[in-house]
């Protein structure tokens, strides 16, 4: 099943589940393709992206996310456009290509505050905007490509319905993929991606969540483990493992080929070689959080995440002690 994977067959819901259900001398065997296919299609660099988590503000409630507008426990903090600027122009003096403008949705920034700090960036630097802003309207989404963003990062975080509508009161999934097929319309590069153990989420709703990264056919696709945050109402739940996590990541990269797939912040809370192995099982980007140390303890969407921090040389000796190297390119999605 997985050698027909690698070779590029189309796998069924069922063929999935049979991977998912491996042991783990399976996922070695597993994890081992995946990495043959990612360096067939999308080679051996590894892009960077630089990620500013500018507001932590959010209108949603989501059970599972320490921003949770509920959660009055947290101290909120937003930058100003200035500072958010002078923060890119940092990112991009130390090397990066991308930057990735990351907040909850925070309706004081707006269309126009948006609109103008992107413009404020693209006029003075060269590097791709990647903006991860929450559900907007589709009014918002054009602005903000007309002023120059390149790409969107939406996760839909599950396949299921049932599990989003539980965990994302108030909203539902058809809305949000309807949100990435604007987004997509509109000329963005897309991203998207789900989280691995949500309580009650079973293997067959991984199966069809990897099913859809194919659907969509998303140019950045990021899989991550839940972890229980102490202040949400998921407080009692169970994390996600952290091998489940890369068989799903493995399975995706098999069947989605050339995608760009980051090795999530929340794989390395897991295991402190997490974001290592993730890159040893298909994944070829990593987004280290560039956000100012005195907002970033602020930014917990989930316990852990601070306490990874960018250090350029430990990342550069990772990626060539794997024999990779740091990209050197924008590191859109290139089709193979
Ligand atoms: N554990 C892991 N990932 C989480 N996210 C939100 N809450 C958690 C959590 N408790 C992820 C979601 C969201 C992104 C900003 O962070 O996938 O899209
Ligand atoms: Fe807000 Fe996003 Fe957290 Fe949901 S996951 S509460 S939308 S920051």
């Amino acid at each position: 099943m997985v050698r027909a994977g690698e070779e590029g067959q189309k796998l069924s819901a069922e063929d999935i589940l049979f991977i998912l259900s491996g042991t783990e001398e399976e996922g070695a065997i597993l994890y081992a393709a995946a990495e043959r296919v990612r360096k067939r299609c999308v080679g051996d660099e590894v892009h960077l992206r630089g990620i500013i988590e500018f507001s932590n503000f959010c209108i949603q409630n989501c059970l599972y996310c320490g921003l949770r507008r509920d959660n009055h426990a947290l101290l909120r903090y937003r930058m100003v456009p200035a500072e958010i600027f002078q923060v890119a122009k940092n990112v991009r003096s130390q090397g990066f290509r991308t930057v990735v403008l990351q907040s909850g949705e925070d309706p004081w920034y707006n269309r126009e505050r948006i609109s103008e700090l992107i413009q404020e960036i693209k006029s003075q630097t060269d590097l791709a905007i990647t903006l991860s802003l929450g559900e907007r309207t589709f009014a918002e989404y054009r602005a903000w490509k007309e002023a120059g963003a390149d790409r969107y990062l939406l996760k839909y975080e599950t396949s299921s319905p049932a599990i989003f509508r539980r965990l994302r009161p108030g909203r539902a999934l058809g809305d949000r993929l309807k949100g990435l097929g604007w987004l997509r319309d509109l000329g963005y590069e897309v991203g998207s991606g789900n989280m691995v153990g949500l309580p009650g989420q079973t293997d067959e709703d991984l199966a069809k969540d990897i099913g859809l990264f194919k659907k969509y056919d998303f140019d950045m696709v990021g899989i991550g483990p839940f972890i229980a945050h102490p202040q949400t109402p998921l407080a009692w739940a169970v994390n996600g493992h952290l091998n489940r996590t890369l068989k799903v990541l493995a399975i995706t990269r098999m069947i989605t080929r050339d995608t760009n797939m980051p090795a999530t912040t929340a794989t390395g809370v897991l295991d402190k070689d997490g974001r290592q192995k993730a890159l040893l099982a298909g994944a070829n980007v990593i987004m280290p959080d560039m956000t100012p140390l005195i907002y970033r303890a602020y930014y917990q969407i989930y316990p852990g995440k601070a306490q990874i921090t960018f250090d350029h040389h430990g990342i550069a000796d990772l990626i060539s002690s794997l024999g990779r190297r740091i990209s050197q390119g924008s590191g859109q999605r290139i089709r193979s």
